[in-house]
């Protein structure tokens, strides 16, 4: 049997190493650096994006925030910066050395959640 996701990641360690670089890139990013750059929290949605994935990839239970819809509603996200955001997911995931095929398949599981992000 094929191994989770989160085990194809790197596990906790890896995950939370690839969401804190993510991090780190949205606040680098020009289109999107703005949403985050002011926030009072972002150690705590570091750890909460860290989290977030490590219990979506199939590792264990410990994400303890809101579900997506909740979190952004109110923000107004367009598409461009729904993009942005992956993108440097992607980039996060080369940097660390993932492969293509878990590439897409983190790329599926971004795209499956736009409903709960953009516009809403
Ligand atoms: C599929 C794409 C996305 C995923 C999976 C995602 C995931 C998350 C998660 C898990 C958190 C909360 C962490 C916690 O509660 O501890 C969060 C917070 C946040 N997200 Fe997203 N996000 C996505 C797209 C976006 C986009 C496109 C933007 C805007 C450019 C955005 C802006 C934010 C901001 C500003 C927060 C902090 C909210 C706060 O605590 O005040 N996200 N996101």
């Amino acid at each position: 049997m094929t191994d989770s996701l989160y085990e194809r990641l790197g596990g906790t360690e890896g995950i939370t190493r690839i969401a804190s670089d993510a991090l780190d890139k949205h606040l680098a990013n020009p289109q999107i650096q703005a949403r985050y750059k002011h926030l009072d929290n972002l150690e705590a949605v570091r750890q909460g994006a860290a989290n977030f994935f490590i219990q979506a990839t199939g590792g264990p239970e410990v994400y303890e925030g809101k579900n997506m819809l909740e979190t952004h509603k109110g923000m107004n996200i367009d598409a461009a910066e729904f993009m942005a955001v992956c993108d440097d997911i992607l980039d996060s995931l080369t940097a660390n050395n993932i492969g293509q095929r878990e590439q897409e398949e983190v790329l599926f599981a971004l795209y499956s959640m736009r409903r709960e992000i953009i516009g809403v």
